[in-house]
C-alpha cells in the first residue's frame, strides 16, 4: 500500500494555519515554514536507523544508541523546497544536501530540468526530497525518478500542503516513496494551484508575488 502521513500535531497544525492567511507577511510566513519543518523532520525521522556505541560518561561506560549508516540527504526542489530545507538542517545538521531545478515546458507542460546536483556517493543514503506543494504531482514525480537513479536506500517524500490528484499521480509512479505532510486539501483549481492552500509558495517565501 503507498503510505500517505499527514503530520497532525497542533503546534503542526497551528502553524500550518497562520502561514495559510493572505495578510501573514513574508518575514512571517519563512519562519513559520522553518518551524513546521523542524517539528515535520522529526516525524519523519523517526526511523533512522540506530547502532549501539560503547562511550565513557563521568561515572562510568555504557552502550549508547547513535544514528548509524551514512549521513541523510535532503534533496530540494528549487525555488521553494528551500524553506524546508532550513528546517531539516537545524534538525539534522549533519545531512548532506541536494538540489533539482524544474520547470514546465509550456508546450508539452512536463517536467524539464534545468539544473541537478547532489553528494556524489548517494548509493546507500536515505533521502528526503522537500517541496511545500505536492500540486499536480509533475515535478515530484520527475525529481523523485531522477534521484532514484542515483541509487539510494531510501527515498521519502515531504511537503507542507498536498492535493489528492498530486498524491494519487505521485503513488502511481512511485508507490514505494512515503509522502509525509501537514496537510491533504481538497483539490487544485484549474490554474493547478490547491484549493484551500496557502497560494503560490515560493511567492510567499521570497516575496515576490505581483500586487
Ligand atoms: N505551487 C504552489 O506554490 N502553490 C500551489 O498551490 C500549487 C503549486
Amino acid at each position: 500500500m503507498p503510505e500517505l502521513n499527514v503530520i497532525d500535531h497542533p503546534l503542526v497544525q497551528h502553524k500550518l494555519t497562520l502561514m495559510r492567511k493572505k495578510d501573514t507577511s513574508s518575514n512571517a510566513f519563512r519562519r513559520l515554514l522553518r518551524e513546521i519543518s523542524v517539528l515535520m523532520t522529526y516525524e519523519v525521522t523517526r526511523d533512522m536507523p540506530i547502532a549501539m556505541r560503547e562511550i565513557e560518561t563521568p561515572i562510568c561506560t555504557m552502550k549508547a544508541p547513535v544514528i548509524d549508516g551514512k549521513k541523510l540527504v535532503c534533496v530540494s526542489v528549487l525555488r521553494a523546497g528551500g524553506g524546508i530545507l532550513e528546517g531539516v538542517l537545524e534538525v539534522v545538521p549533519s545531512a548532506r544536501v541536494g538540489h533539482i531545478g524544474l520547470y514546465r515546458d509550456p508546450k508539452t507542460l512536463q517536467p524539464v530540468e534545468y539544473y541537478f546536483r547532489i553528494p556524489p556517493d548517494m548509493h546507500d543514503r536515505d533521502v528526503i526530497v522537500v517541496d511545500p506543494m505536492l500540486a499536480t504531482g509533475n515535478s515530484a514525480v520527475a525529481a523523485v525518478e531522477r534521484i532514484k537513479k542515483t541509487g539510494p536506500r531510501t527515498v521519502k517524500f515531504m511537503a507542507l500542503v498536498a492535493a489528492p490528484e498530486g498524491v494519487a499521480e505521485f503513488h502511481k509512479h512511485h508507490p514505494d516513496v512515503a509522502i509525509w505532510t501537514a496537510a491533504l486539501d481538497e483539490k487544485l483549481n484549474e490554474k493547478g494551484y490547491i484549493v484551500p492552500g496557502l497560494g503560490d509558495a515560493g511567492d510567499r517565501i521570497f516575496g515576490t508575488q505581483a500586487k
